[in-house]
């Protein structure tokens, strides 16, 4: 298979995962939007359906800076959580998902917002291509960890003290990339996690560190795109704990 094929693939599991989600949408709904690849499909056909009428009085609470800039392009109208501190639905992303639904998230930079909208929905709805299904978290990604400036080092050893290859990442422009909080992220290799609860309270822990990308028993549900498909993954029982 050329790599124009796979790239071109990928973005059909992508975009059927997003457009699935959206069948959940109903008028009248507030909805968190995630930050990422994969939900900008679910974003563009939410403002699609609101302009042919399929859909009405759909409000978005925007994860990132650039779900809002998205967002607007689509037509999507926005809210905030002041406004409304809580979301029938969040549509989102995630980087690296196992078998009992738990997520790391990050990879974008919107972590903290994804949290915070994920906690204050009744219903969160994840949206991958097959390759982020994984055994144990930490396969196949970094973890996000989101830090303040000022605690850059003491936080960066903490993480190295657990194990971790710590890389701080840059943004585009070569200077380290900044969260929309003006946070730095530390990615931290920590390989296979077999205890991600353990790990996330250690991090919950610390002072500097203002969010983790182990997004644990906060899914309602994933949906996959497959070649040709979309496979719908729920919690096992013992961890659902949210509707769906
Ligand atoms: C944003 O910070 C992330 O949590 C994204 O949801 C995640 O990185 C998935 O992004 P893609 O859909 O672009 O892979």
């Amino acid at each position: 298979m050329s790599k124009q094929r796979d790239v071109a693939e990928l973005k059909a599991m992508k975009r059927a995962a997003a457009e699935q989600a959206v069948l959940a949408v109903q008028s009248g709904m507030v909805v968190g939007l995630g930050h990422g690849s994969t939900t900008v499909f679910a974003i563009r056909r939410i403002g699609e359906w609101l302009k042919e009428g399929r859909l009405r009085d759909v409000r978005g609470v925007p994860c990132s800076s650039r779900v809002r800039a998205d967002a607007d392009r689509f037509g999507v109208p926005l809210v905030s959580l002041e406004e409304e501190p809580a979301l029938d639905l969040t549509i989102d992303g995630a980087d690296e998902v196992d078998e009992r639904l738990n997520l790391i998230k990050g990879g974008g930079g919107a972590l903290l917002r994804e949290k915070v909208v994920a906690q204050a929905s009744r219903r969160e709805i994840i949206v991958v291509d097959e390759t982020k299904l994984s055994p144990a978290l930490g396969n196949r990604s970094a973890l996000p960890v989101e830090v303040v400036r000022f605690a850059e080092r003491p936080e960066r050893e903490f993480l190295e003290s657990l194990g971790a290859r710590v890389t701080l990442r840059q943004g585009e422009d070569g200077r380290p990339f900044l969260t929309d909080q003006g946070n730095v992220i530390l990615d931290c290799d920590f390989g296979p996690t077999e205890d991600p609860n353990g790990l996330a309270n250690r991090l919950e822990a610390r002072a500097g560190i203002m969010a983790h990308g182990l997004f644990l028993g906060l899914a309602s549900e994933v949906l996959v795109g497959v070649p040709g498909g979309v496979r719908r993954l729920r919690p096992p029982p013992a961890c659902a704990s949210r509707e769906g």
